[in-house]
Order: C-alpha cells, then sequence, then structure tokens
C-alpha cells in the first residue's frame, strides 16, 4: 500500500500530523487506509505548531471578518476562510470549492414553544451547495486527495457523502466511485451523484457492508477514500463549529445537539469545540449531544451497556436513511468528544422523527428525516431536565428537506406508517399532515377548500 504524502507537491510538511486516537503513534504520513500502521486504529490531524500558538485571538476573529468582503473564491468559502485552523496549502488555489459553508443560524419560534426552550436556534447544513454538511469536509479532503497525486476518489455512502464527493471530484478534475446499499438511498441522493458524473455502484448490502468493502478496496487500488474514516474530512467538517461560534459573537451555546450516524461530524464538531477552548477563541464549551434513530442506536448502547468501552453494533433500521448505520466508524471519537463536553447520547422512535420533521418543515425551514431526530432528541432532554428551560440550544439542521420526498409525502399523504408497527400511534401526527387535495378546476371547488381549510 503506498503512503499518502503529505509532502505532495504544494502541501507544506511541517504543518500537521497524523495522530492515532489509541495508541497516539504521530507520523506526517498516512497510508490508503488511514488506519494507524501500529495499532490499526483511526487517526486525527493535529496541529504541532499550536503548542506555540502565537497569533492574536482578536486579530485571527476580524481577518475571519474581513475575508468575507473579500472576492476571492477562497475567501468566499466558508470553510477555507477559517484555513489558519485547517491544514495548510502552499497556494490558495489549489482548493477545490463550490463556496460551502456560509450557511444560516435561524430562529424557530414555533420549536422553542412546542419544546419550552425559548433560546432555540438551528444550523442549517443543509443549504450547502449539495445540500448536506458533507460539502464542509468534501473542499478540504477532495483537495488534499488532488494533492496527493490521486485520479480516482471513492466512498461508501447512505446518500450525501456521495452527492457531494461526485460535486468536488467533478469540480477538481478527478474521476468518483459511489458504493451505496441497493434500495436503501433515496432517489434524490442517487440521481446527484449520477448527474455529477460519478461511477455509482448500488451493492446488495447496507451501509456498513459497503464501507467494509471500500476499505479493502483503498487497500488494493489506488483510490483515495472519501469516508469520514478520512481525517481532512473532519477537519472541514470543524468549520460548522466555527462559523456557528462566530454567527453568535463567540459566545458559546450552553448546548449544540447532532445526529449521529457514523459519528464523523460529531467527533468533528467536538475537536473543533476543543480546540477553540484550548486556543483561547472562547471561555467555555458548550455541552455537544448526539441523538440517534432507535433502529439505529449503536452509539447509544455503547455508552449504556459498556460504559464507552466497546462498540455495540446493531443490525441498522430506520426511514432516516441518512443515519441508517450499524456500525459506527468513528465511534470512539464520539465517546471522547461526549465525555469532553459533558454531552448526552439519546434515541428517538420513527414516530417522533416525522413529527419533529414536519414541526421544523412548519417553520418554513424543513430538512431531511435525520436531521429532525434533533429536535426530537431536545424533546427528550428537556423531560430528563438535562437540557433546562432558561439555556441556549443550537439544532445541527445536517440535510435539505429535498433530499428525502419521498418520505415527506409518504407523511402527508399519511402512507410513512401503513403497515408498520406504530400505525395506530400515528394518528396523533394526522394535525401536522398537509396531504395534497385534487379538485376539479373550478373557483367554487377552490374556494370551498379555503374556507374548510380557514376553519380547522
Ligand atoms: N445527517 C445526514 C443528513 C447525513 O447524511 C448523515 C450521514 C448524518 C446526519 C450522520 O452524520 O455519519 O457524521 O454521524 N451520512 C453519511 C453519508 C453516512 O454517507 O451520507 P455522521
Amino acid at each position: 500500500m503506498s503512503p499518502l504524502p503529505t509532502t505532495a507537491p504544494g502541501a507544506r510538511t511541517t504543518d500537521f500530523r497524523f495522530r492515532c486516537i489509541a495508541c497516539g503513534d504521530e507520523r506526517e504520513t498516512a497510508s490508503q487506509d488511514f488506519r494507524c500502521a501500529h495499532c490499526g486504529d483511526l487517526l486525527e490531524i493535529t496541529y504541532p505548531l499550536w503548542k506555540n500558538f502565537s497569533r492574536d485571538i482578536a486579530q485571527l476573529k476580524s481577518l475571519w471578518r474581513e475575508r468575507k468582503l473579500s472576492q476571492s473564491p477562497i475567501d468566499l468559502s466558508g470553510v477555507w476562510r477559517f484555513r489558519d485552523l485547517l491544514p495548510a496549502l502552499a497556494n490558495d488555489d489549489q482548493a477545490i470549492t463550490l463556496r460551502e459553508g456560509n450557511t444560516p443560524l435561524y430562529e424557530l419560534p414555533q420549536c422553542a414553544r412546542i419544546t419550552g426552550v425559548p433560546r432555540l436556534l438551528a444550523k442549517h447544513q443543509g443549504l450547502n451547495p449539495t445540500g448536506s454538511f458533507k460539502d464542509a469536509g468534501m473542499t478540504v479532503a477532495a483537495t488534499f486527495a488532488r494533492l496527493a497525486g490521486f485520479r480516482w476518489v471513492a466512498c461508501a455512502s447512505t446518500g450525501n457523502t456521495s452527492a457531494s464527493m461526485a460535486a468536488y471530484a467533478a469540480r477538481g478534475g478527478l474521476r468518483s466511485l459511489v458504493l451505496v446499499p441497493e434500495g436503501q438511498i433515496s432517489w434524490s441522493k442517487l440521481s446527484q451523484a449520477l448527474d455529477y458524473g460519478a461511477v455509482t455502484c448500488q451493492l446488495r448490502t447496507d451501509f456498513d457492508g459497503c464501507l467494509r468493502l471500500l476499505q479493502e478496496l483503498v487497500r488494493r487500488a489506488p483510490v483515495y477514500q472519501l469516508n469520514s474514516i478520512n481525517p481532512f474530512r473532519l477537519e472541514g467538517q470543524k468549520t460548522l463549529a466555527l462559523e456557528l461560534l462566530e454567527q453568535l459573537d463567540w459566545s458559546p451555546p450552553d448546548h449544540i445537539i447532532v445526529p449521529g450516524g457514523n459519528l464523523g461530524n460529531s467527533s468533528a464538531i467536538g475537536k473543533a469545540l476543543l480546540e477553540m477552548r484550548d486556543l483561547g477563541l472562547i471561555s467555555r464549551l458548550p455541552k455537544l449531544s448526539v441523538i440517534q434513530a432507535a433502529g439505529a442506536n449503536a452509539l447509544l448502547r455503547t455508552l449504556r451497556e459498556t460504559a464507552g468501552k466497546s462498540l455495540i453494533s446493531v443490525q441498522a433500521e430506520t426511514r432516516a436513511t441518512a443515519i441508517r448505520i450499524g456500525n459506527p466508524a468513528s465511534w470512539k471519537k464520539a465517546v471522547h468528544v461526549l465525555e469532553a463536553t459533558g454531552g448526552a447520547c439519546e434515541q428517538v422512535t420513527e414516530i417522533e422523527i416525522a413529527q419533529a420533521k414536519a414541526e421544523i418543515g412548519a417553520e418554513g425551514i424543513g430538512c431531511e428525516p435525520a436531521s429532525a431526530v434533533t429536535l426530537a432528541g431536545l424533546k427528550k432532554l428537556v423531560k430528563q431536565e438535562f437540557v433546562k428551560r432558561e439555556e441556549s440550544v443550537v439544532l445541527v439542521l445536517t440535510g435539505n428537506l429535498l433530499k428525502d420526498p419521498d418520505f415527506t409525502m409518504d407523511f402527508h399523504r399519511g402512507d410513512l406508517f401503513k403497515g408498520a408497527p406504530g400505525e395506530n400511534a400515528s394518528a396523533a401526527l394526522d394535525q401536522l399532515r398537509r396531504p395534497p387535495i385534487i379538485l376539479d378546476a373550478t373557483l367554487d371547488a377552490v374556494i370551498r377548500t379555503l374556507e374548510q381549510a380557514e376553519k380547522s
């Protein structure tokens, strides 16, 4: 297996290292599978020079603000704008960017009333160029794939990673190979990969099977793997937290709540929070909590049954297909950031997910099902008094409403739980349903409908 040079043309060598999260082994290069050469565990990127970090923090914050006024592509990226805390590029034009990041922080007044938490905000990562948070990591990892001289990039995916990878590969002149579980990802996501020109394989297995195969593939073929095992992805995804804190004028919220699937995103946000605290960008840590679908609750079980010591894999099943993952790769990193920030892990049912998704939709924002676990989880954390009503909370909405129209249509038509165990309980969701109404094309029919809607 060929080592991945960080000494590739254009990448500076002294700037960062790969460190094993288990044995601490530190190197300048990583192998193609991004596993520790010593013990086989995951790697993270560290910055030895930060031990003597001498940048003036106030100046750094104003530099990031000033870059928003620049018209250069690297400054217009909400990821590379924070490049002082990312692996360095020799030249700005090496970055493959689609102007990712720069996502809005919305107030959620109706959800605030529902949960009884008035200071409730949503960071909407679904408004990234390909419609999910994956773009923030992909711009960095695809850039380093090209710098390392690779022609092919590849990933296993529940849909969003593949859409994002295919787009960045196309922009960067790379070929891309997508491995997705057949019949288990939404058409919207699959169609993105096709349009962006990926070679797309629907494998007769689940996501975990796709990821296993990918890891074998990168040991045998010259392809660069772009799953979140790749630590460059997580460096890019850190910027979600940087941008969020900037939007809050560097005053940390009490809680940040994210969905958990393969657990790369929670690990990245947690790493960013710890780095920000250590560098003096923030004075205290928000609690970072992870919410899983009850049918894909590997992290929850790992924490409850082994105190986070060994992974309990599950056979994943949920209509929130983005997080239909039973064997999350970054579980150790996630356990670490939950412990370090004092966050919680909860699980939510399919009905709770559907209800929360409709409630976020009714705010005029919307998100995909996997993102809605955050609101459903918040309701539980409030009941348990882990989140106090006077505290401030940010939900990370990871994917766009348009990513999974089948789920949304099935919900509004009342088909989502047909024949499923939760069918009766789902009647409680009726008042959130807005099924399409088919009418004769007459003024009378439309006015009657309007009058009926006014009464309801
Ligand atoms: N939300 C959405 C919309 C996702 O697509 C994913 C993961 C997650 C949450 C969970 O994030 O894996 O970092 O814990 N999607 C991956 C994919 C696995 O292939 O698109 P995570």
